[in-house]
Order: structure tokens, then C-alpha cells, then sequence
């Protein structure tokens, strides 16, 4: 992990492959602990800038849609934001009632309260061009993506004004799944069930014995194919 942390720029970015931290944090599943909570599952750490806003509302709206894609693929889902305990409360509420989710169910991830900022701040999800009323950033659309072995595998950054795909977000999960167990890469647009690449460390000769099926190979002007 590589620390920067002076007085005046206390952040932590994590890099792939980087342990991610064993957080504590007050949620609205009661307080957690990430790795406890993550257990031998994957997990999408995901922030937004704050509650009760559009862009905000309806990919939380999406995310709790998608959930039970997420927990098909052994994925645990944690939003956060710089929002108190009970305006997360609240506002699921409102997500709800934006999907029609029958009233009284349980909204399906927590909601972490950062209102200390002390995790956007270490992690550098913090967007500097959007600012709350006391002038204070705000958090950005930060996208953590954490293996069962705590690691993190992904991460992906949009400011605050770009809402984010999330079927794009499962997408690369499908992908990090595949590759994980699976000596291949996932080409370009890559979708579950499509053709999938060797990655170009395995020699040729290895590659027929590993992928007995075929291999589609192209002649191109530099030799490699
Ligand atoms: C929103 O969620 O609508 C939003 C939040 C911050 C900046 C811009 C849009």
C-alpha cells in the first residue's frame, strides 16, 4: 500500500492486490468490521457523494435491484457516504419507495456512516469539485471490489456528477471470478459465455495442452499472432 500522510494530505491509496484495511464502522446493519463482515465472501465497497440527491437515489435504487445477482456471485455489497447513521436510515426509505419495494422491507446492504470522514479521507474517495454547504468535498462514486482473500482486485473512480453502470460492475466480477480460478484473460466487451483469451504469458505449445477444445489464433504483421 502506498501512504502518503502529512498534515496536509492524509490518504492511503490502495493499490490491486493491497490488503484492504480491517475497518470498523457504524452501518445500518449495526457496526462492522470489514473482514468479519466480508467473512469468505467477495465484496463491493462502493461510495456515494450523499443521500436524499437524485444521481445518488437511483443507483442505490439499481444496486439494492441487483442485489441478489450480487449474492448469487458471492458478493456482499457496503455503500458509504459522509451521512449520518440516521439520514442512511431514512433515506433507504426513500430508495425503497422510488423501486415500489413493498413497504417494510428491509433495505438489502448497509449503508456505512462516514459523517467523521475518517474512511474517505484514508482511502481517497473524496471528489474535490463537489462540495457540501460548510464547503466541505464530497464523497465521489469510488468502486472497491475485495477478494475472499481481502485483497483488493478492482477499484474504479467517477466524480461525483457521473453516475455509474452497475451492470458493468457485475460484469467485471463475472470476469474477476472467471480469472481468478482460470489461466485466461476476458477480452474487450467481454460477456459470461463469450470466448475467452490466453493470457499471453502461456507459450503456444502449453496452450493446446491446457485448452483441448481449440485455440483461434490470427497471423499478424509483427509475427505474434
Ligand atoms: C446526485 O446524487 O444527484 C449528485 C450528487 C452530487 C453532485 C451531483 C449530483
Amino acid at each position: 500500500m502506498q501512504h502518503r500522510d502529512t498534515e496536509t494530505d492524509r490518504c492511503c491509496r490502495m493499490l490491486l492486490g493491497d490488503v484492504f484495511p480491517n475497518f470498523e464502522a457504524d452501518s445500518t446493519f449495526g457496526q462492522m468490521k470489514l473482514h468479519d463482515f466480508l467473512g469468505d465472501s467477495w465484496g463491493v465497497l462502493f461510495s456515494h457523494p450523499g443521500d436524499f440527491t437524485p444521481v445518488c437515489t437511483i443507483e442505490l435504487g439499481r444496486a439494492a435491484q441487483l442485489s441478489p445477482e450480487f449474492s448469487k456471485r458471492n458478493v456482499k455489497l457496503m455503500a458509504l457516504s459522509v451521512d449520518s447513521l440516521q439520514e442512511h436510515h431514512d433515506w433507504s426509505k426513500d430508495i425503497m419507495a422510488y423501486n415500489n419495494t413493498e413497504p417494510g422491507s428491509q433495505f438489502p446492504f448497509p449503508i456505512i456512516a462516514d459523517d467523521r470522514r475518517e474512511l474517505v479521507e484514508k482511502l481517497g474517495m473524496l471528489d474535490p469539485e463537489e462540495k457540501d454547504r460548510n464547503g466541505m468535498p464530497l464523497s465521489a462514486r469510488c468502486v472497491f471490489v475485495i477478494g475472499p482473500d481481502k485483497k483488493l482486485k478492482l477499484s474504479i473512480l467517477y466524480p461525483a456528477t457521473t453516475g455509474r453502470n452497475f451492470d458493468e460492475i457485475l460484469r467485471v466480477i463475472d470476469s474477476l471470478q472467471l480469472t481468478a480460478h482460470n489461466r485466461v484473460a476476458t477480452p474487450v466487451d467481454w460477456r459470461p459465455g463469450n470466448s475467452v483469451m490466453v493470457p499471453p504469458r502461456i507459450p503456444e505449445t502449453e496452450a493446446a495442452t491446457l485448452f483441448p477444445a481449440g485455440i483461434y489464433t490470427k497471423d499478424l504483421p509483427s509475427g505474434k499472432k
